[in-house]
């Protein structure tokens, strides 16, 4: 059967009081309609076009190239939004699928069984509905005494009764195409919104004698998003499931609320995601790491073993048994070898380490080819950027870098050499030999004494930040 989806992504989205397009806002790191286009693609459906309108350009972006785009002008309602795609179903003879851009938790297992039934059925359409718990603001299915669905009453236009009724549209069908441009052709504004409405060819389908099929799921699917309220609700809910597939697979996560892994991130078995992980993009995780507390990974590949604590890595490759953080920001381009420590207040740009290199505290490492071995002391500097342009420092196999030195570059220190903590180095260092490169000391004995400067305790005030709690 010819399966394809008509998805309307026009609207204005008023509710989420945005300047941008609603259905471009993010939930679990993905825009919603990214997330309709994707269960659509597992789905099937092939060929899939977008009613677009408001803030189209930004639609547009998201969904790339391998969509089609009507332009809806004036969105003047659902039913209208779909008529503007006639020109690419005149003709079709199978299925269409018509979904909302907002609705971005309905799964692809959901939309395959609704095709299956309108394949079985020989129903005009199929609804996917759901119970709501709290069914305001919905479309409701009203059912005959017998259960046939009569018709969709939209909210505002709903009886009290009606408003009684918690079964929902989804606002998601599969409609027989030469069936729905016919209705679409003959449904009309006369309702509160004085718009056309898409809900309204299910009654005008009844009329002609066709039979319509229900696809009931879970509420949770069928939500569409309107607010920010409910973006975070889909968020949550989004999230939530790609957790439980990486738990599914192995992987230990202490608090799924805590915890933001994009869809396209990929987690090694036995790997512990602790409280405050965000993982984004590209991100690959090894096995048996450990990720957090507070940690954020954007496109980041990191090796078997590795744990990183209360730290930002990003577009950036970090090998095997790694020990990075607390506090750490590797930034890109930065490739680290095995068994490499990254520790506080340290930032890596741009550089490759060897392995065993160690970097433990308040090191700042920038466009650097760092060997194996390497131990850069507490308070060590790459000077790369002369204020016009960054040079490049080279440190080869085993050199020990003592603290608080500064390696003004570009600079290179040769395999086996050392650097004498406090130094400002300018000059290459040869290997096997020991720079010094800082003043003399001089001491004043009892100095102290003669100037009459012996210093005392001074005592803690209280915290006044305590008042303004
Ligand atoms: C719609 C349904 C309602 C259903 C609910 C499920 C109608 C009349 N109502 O209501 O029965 O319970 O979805 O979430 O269909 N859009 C356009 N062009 C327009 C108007 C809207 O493309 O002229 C798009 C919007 O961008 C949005 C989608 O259609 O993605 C749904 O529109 P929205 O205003 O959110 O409809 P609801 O009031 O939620
Ligand atoms: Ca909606």
């Amino acid at each position: 059967m010819d399966v394809c989806a008509v998805v309307m992504a026009a609207g204005e989205g008023k509710r989420m009081n945005t300047n941008h397009s609603k259905v471009v806002q993010r939930a679990a790191g993905k825009p919603l309609v990214s997330w309709v286009a994707k269960t659509l693609r597992e789905s099937g459906a092939k060929e899939q076009v977008y009613i677009v309108g408001h803030k189209q350009e930004e639609v547009r972006a998201v969904l790339g190239e391998d969509v089609a785009f009507v332009l809806q002008e004036k969105q003047l309602g659902t039913g209208h939004a779909v008529l503007q795609a006639a020109p690419f179903l005149e003709g079709r003879n199978g299925c269409t699928i018509v979904l909302p851009g907002d609705a971005p938790m309905i799964t692809s297992e959901t939309l395959c069984s609704a095709i299956t039934l309108f394949e079985k059925g020989e129903y005009g359409a199929v609804v996917v509905s759901a119970e709501a718990p709290n069914p305001k603001g919905y479309g409701r299915l009203v059912r005959d005494e017998e259960g046939n669905v009569v018709k969709i009453v939209e909210d505002r236009d709903a009886s009290e009764e009606e408003k009684s009724i918690r079964e929902i549209n989804s606002s998601i069908y599969c409609f027989r195409t030469p069936l729905l441009l016919s209705a679409l052709g003959r449904i009309d504004a006369k309702n509160s919104q004085k718009e056309y409405y898409l809900t309204d060819t299910i009654e005008i389908l009844i009329r002609d004698g066709h039979k319509i099929g229900v696809y009931i799921t879970d509420f949770d699917e069928t939500r569409g998003v309107n607010d920010h309220v409910e973006l975070q609700e889909a968020g949550k809910i989004l999230n939530r499931r790609i957790c439980m597939r990486h738990m599914q697979n192995g992987v230990q996560i202490l608090d799924t609320n805590a915890t933001w892994i994009d869809e396209s991130v990929a987690i090694g078995r036995d790997s512990i995601l602790l409280p405050g992980t965000i993982l984004r993009g590209s991100t690959v995780i090894g096995q048996e790491c450990i990720i957090g507390e507070n940690t954020r990974l954007v496109d980041a590949v990191i090796g078997d073993g590795t744990t990183i604590e209360n730290s930002v890595a990003r577009e950036c490759s970090i090998g095997k048994n790694c020990r990075i953080g607390p506090y750490s920001h590797i930034r890109p381009d930065s490739i680290l070898g095995d068994n490499v420590t990254v520790g506080a207040f340290v930032e890596v740009k741009n550089s490759v380490i060897g392995d065993y290199s160690r970097a433990r505290h308040l090191t700042y490492i920038g466009d650097a080819q760092v060997g194996k071995n390497v131990n850069f002391g507490c308070g060590t500097v790459t000077c790369n950027y002369d204020g016009l342009d960054k040079s490049a420092c080279i440190i080869k196999d085993n050199v020990f870098i003592g603290g608080n030195s500064n390696l003004i570059s570009p600079v290179t220190l040769n395999e086996n050499s050392y650097v004498a903590a406090g130094s400002t180095i300018t000059d290459d260092v040869p290997e096997l030999s020991l720079a010094i490169a800082r003043s003399q000391q001089i001491v004043k004995e009892n100095w102290v004494v003669t100037k009459n400067r012996l210093r005392s305790a001074n005592l803690i005030q209280p915290d006044r930040r305590r008042e303004g709690v």
